[in-house]
C-alpha cells in the first residue's frame, strides 16, 4: 500500500495498515495545525468532483496551503507532458502532490522522478486507493462492526464495469485484505473470469442470485469514457439486468447497504429512490473521503520528511 512517502495502490495492502489509517479516520481527531506550512497540489488530468475537493478540503483542515491545477486551461494543450508538469509544479515547492491521469501507471511513474510525496487520485483503470479507504470507512461505519475493522462475514457485491474501474480494483484488494468475501457481478464482458482470477475473488452474472447473500451491494458508473459503451450488445437492457431498482434494493438483507462512489447515472446502474434511500450510504462514503484523506495526506508528509 505504502511506498515509502507515496501512496500509490491497494495491491499488496496489508489489514495492519489498513487499519492503522482507518483508525486515524474514524477517530478523526486531527490537529488543525498538523501540516502548518506545507502545501498541498492536485494535479488533476481528468475530471473530479468529490475526490479533487475533499482532497483540498482534506488538507486545509491540517492546515496546509493548497493549489488547485487541472489540465483544462494548462500548458497541457502545448504539449507539456505529464512528467513535466509534475516536475514544474513540483519545484515550485510543495510537500505533496495528488495526481490523477487517464494512464493506469501515471502515479507510479511520477513517483521515479519525485522529492514530495505522491498520492494516487485514480489513474486509468488500475487505482484509486483513497476511494478505497473511503469506502472500508463508510462500510465499517455503516455496518456498526466495533471490531477493529474485521470484514470477516462480510460479503460485498461489486456491481458493474468492473474492468474498467480502478474503484473496484483497489476496493477488491482492500476489502479482501480485511477479511470480506468480495464477488464481482456483471455483464461478462464487463466482468470476465479472468479479471476475478487476476484479482483473486469471485465473479457472478446473475444479480438477482448474488444480491440476497449481500451485505453491501457497490454500484458502478458505466465508464463511457473508457470505451465500455463498446463493451455491451446494441439494445442491451443494463438496468433492467444489474440495475439496482427498488425492488431488487428491498430483497436485500436486513441492514444491508447500498454503495456507489459516484458520479452515479441514476436510472441505469442504480434507481434514483435506491440511491437516496434508507439502505444508502452514499454521502457517507463522501464524507468518509474527507476523513481518510486527512489520514492519508498526514501520513504521507510525515513519511516523506
Ligand atoms: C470514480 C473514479 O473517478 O474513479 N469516482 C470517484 O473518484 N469517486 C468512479 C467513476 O468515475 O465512476
Amino acid at each position: 500500500m505504502w511506498s515509502g512517502a507515496h501512496l500509490i495502490g491497494m495491491d499488496g495492502a496489508d489489514a495492519e495498515q489498513l487499519r492503522s489509517v482507518l483508525d486515524v479516520a474514524a477517530d478523526a481527531s486531527f490537529d488543525p495545525d498538523a501540516l502548518r506550512g506545507r502545501a498541498v497540489a492536485n494535479l488533476f488530468f481528468e475530471d473530479s468532483t468529490r475526490t479533487r475537493v475533499s482532497f483540498s478540503l482534506a488538507a486545509q483542515r491540517l492546515g496546509a496551503r493548497v493549489v488547485d491545477w487541472t489540465s483544462a486551461g494548462s500548458s497541457v494543450s502545448k504539449g507539456e507532458s505529464l512528467l513535466d508538469t509534475f516536475l514544474t509544479i513540483e519545484s515550485m515547492g510543495f510537500d505533496a502532490v495528488v495526481v490523477r491521469h487517464r494512464e493506469s501507471g501515471a502515479a507510479r511513474l511520477l513517483t521515479e522522478h519525485a522529492r514530495c510525496a505522491v498520492i494516487n487520485a485514480g489513474d486509468g483503470t488500475h487505482q484509486h486507493p483513497t476511494q478505497a479507504l473511503a469506502d472500508a470507512l463508510a462500510l465499517g461505519e455503516a455496518l456498526g462492526r466495533d471490531r477493529g475493522w474485521d470484514f470477516s462475514g462480510v460479503t460485498v457485491a461489486i456491481v458493474g464495469d468492473c474492468v474498467s474501474s480502478r474503484v473496484a480494483r483497489s476496493n477488491v484488494a482492500s476489502l479482501t485484505a480485511l477479511g470480506a468475501r468480495v464477488i464481482l457481478v456483471g455483464p461478462a464482458p464487463m466482468v470476465p473470469d479472468t479479471l476475478g482470477e487476476a484479482l483473486g475473488c469471485e465473479v457472478a452474472h446473475d444479480l438477482d442470485a448474488v444480491l440476497p447473500e449481500v451485505d453491501a451491494a457497490m454500484m458502478l458508473r458505466i465508464q463511457l469514457e473508457r470505451g465500455a459503451g463498446r463493451l455491451l450488445p446494441g439494445g442491451f437492457d443494463y438496468a433492467g439486468a444489474f440495475g439496482l431498482s427498488r425492488q431488487r434494493a428491498a430483497g436485500m438483507k436486513d441492514g444491508a447497504v447500498v454503495m456507489h462512489p459516484g458520479p452515479m447515472n441514476r436510472g441505469v446502474e442504480i434507481e434514483g429512490v435506491v440511491a437516496d434511500g434508507s439502505r444508502s450510504i452514499v454521502l457517507a462514503q463522501v464524507e468518509a473521503g474527507v476523513r481518510v484523506r486527512m489520514a492519508v495526506l498526514d501520513e504521507a508528509i510525515r513519511r516523506s520528511v
